[in-house]
């Protein structure tokens, strides 16, 4: 027998190492839903969005939060900082937003604890030239504690021994940060952890995964929104340094409790260059002149941390294989406009590994071995951030989207020439 599910859920998330701009491109497409839902990660997303000419950055709410009428899902897959999160309530109150209203949490979300924090921070000092460059807000240690059957949950705040079960896994940290010869003062975190708590309970927690099953039931159109990006994946990324989560389109039914024949579009989001932030291998990294005016124009410095992002050309192999995991149907190409002033732009198209070409992703990239193979575009040099049509964008750039479009397999649906609102191209 085949079940009939109604098909009604998009997914929109980053194919690079993170910061694609997925944050902007969800509210953008936003209106189109009555639900948008993220369904994994934590805190370390920072989505970078303009309301109303300000800039705001989410890590913990969805980035359809700011528009009235649409629902926003923080998801079981998620990790949840509640101090953080009422931080970001009270943000975006400011701009008149009803999380009372909007905001719907999870009860299976799993929480992070300060020693969640702590834990995270002991473990990248012991971990010394080898550290992952972690965003150091728990997010390692809370998965761990989820798949080592440990964690606490949303819903456990609900419960009145919530205050014994936190003492019992705090005491357990206390030995593993004991191990570590942890000697920092905390309990300024527990207060505020406590205070957050409070505050925590007083918003919608919800049964997610009937939330949002009954959501499509009803005919709702559903978003879903990645954070970090296909290559930080816990199992396809750049193992070990990557984030503790499944950010491919199949952490998607896990990650809220929806069954995949409801996926529909996949929409991937990539910059027309490429960044990354934290440790590990980056094949097309530029530590010349380039790679800082790539830096200097495009504004790279991590929306959550401030570190500089490093920076380089487009990895077509990385993009490609990305793709492919995703099952992306659309691509969103971001930050067009930095390419602007170049005179010439690569495309990595292969990578030379101990002397033989390949175009797959390696099971480690070993950066000691590696060179990439590059394409060379002639730049547009064009200033196209006014531009509002497909039609109106140079020649040459249309040519480098069409190499790439074609050496992924995939369309370039949307490219956005600037971070506003209005700001983004639908191509034909
Ligand atoms: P996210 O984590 O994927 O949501 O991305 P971030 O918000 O961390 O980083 C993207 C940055 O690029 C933000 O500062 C955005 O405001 C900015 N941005 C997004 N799209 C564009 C674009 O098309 N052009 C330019 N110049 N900036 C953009
Ligand atoms: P958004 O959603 C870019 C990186 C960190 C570090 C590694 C592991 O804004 O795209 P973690 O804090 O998860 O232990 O860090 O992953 N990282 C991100 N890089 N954008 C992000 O999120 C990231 N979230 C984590 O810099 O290298
Ligand atoms: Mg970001």
């Amino acid at each position: 027998m085949r079940i009939n599910l109604p098909i009604m859920v998009d997914v929109l998330l980053g194919l690079q190492w993170g910061d694609e701009g997925k944050g902007k491109i969800v509210d953008f497409f936003a209106k189109d839903y009555q639900l948008v839902a993220r369904f994994q990660g934590g805190p370390n997303a920072g989505h970078t969005l303009y309301v109303n000419n300000q800039k705001i950055v989410l890590h913990q709410i969805p980035s359809g939060i700011f528009h009235a009428g649409i629902q926003n899902l923080i998801g079981n897959g998620v990790v949840l900082d509640p101090v953080t999160l009422r931080k970001e309530c009270a943000a975006v109150a400011a701009f008149g937003v009803d999380v009372q209203k909007n905001l719907f949490i999870s009860e299976r979300a799993h929480l992070i604890l300060p020693t969640h924090r702590a834990l995270d921070k002991a473990a990248e000092l012991s971990k010394g030239e080898q550290k992952i460059g972690s965003t150091l807000k728990g997010i390692g240690p809370t998965y761990m504690d989820k798949t080592g059957r440990n964690g606490l949950r949303v819903g456990d705040l609900l419960n009145k021994d919530f205050k014994t079960s936190y003492i019992k896994l705090r005491l357990k940290h206390q030995q593993l940060l004991d191990n570590h010869n942890f000697q920092e003062d905390i309990s300024a975190w527990e207060t505020e952890f406590f205070e957050a708590i409070e505050f925590l309970r007083g918003l919608n927690i919800v049964n997610g995964e009937y939330f949002i099953n009954e959501a499509l039931s009803a005919g709702k159109r559903v978003l879903a929104e990645g954070a970090q990006g296909s290559m930080l994946d816990i199992d396809f990324g750049t193992f070990p340094f990557v984030t503790s989560s499944n950010t491919i389109s199949a952490g998607v039914c896990s990650g809220l409790g929806i069954a995949p024949q409801r996926i529909r579009e996949v929409f991937g989001v990539t910059k027309a260059y490429c960044t990354r932030v934290g440790g590990g291998p980056f094949p097309t990294e530029l530590h010349d002149e380039t790679g800082e005016t790539l830096r200097r124009i495009g504004s790279e410095f991590g929306a959550t941390t401030g570190r500089p992002r490093r920076c380089g050309w487009i990895d077509l192999v990385a993009l490609k294989y990305a793709c492919m995991l995703n099952g992306v149907t659309a691509l969103v190409m971001t930050k067009a406009d930095v390419l602007d002033t170049f005179e010439t732009l690569q495309a990595c198209t292969a990578y030379v590994l101990n002397g033989q070409e390949v175009d797959r992703m390696p099971f480690q990239l070993n950066m000691e071995s590696l060179v990439p193979v590059y394409r060379s575009f002639p730049g547009w040099q064009v200033a196209i951030p006014e531009m509002r049509a497909a039609d109106q964008l140079p020649a040459t750039m249309q040519s480098y989207i069409q190499y790439i479009e074609q050496y992924v397999g995939v369309p370039v649906r949307y490219v956005s020439n600037g971070p506003g609102r209005d700001q983004l191209i639908k191509r034909p």
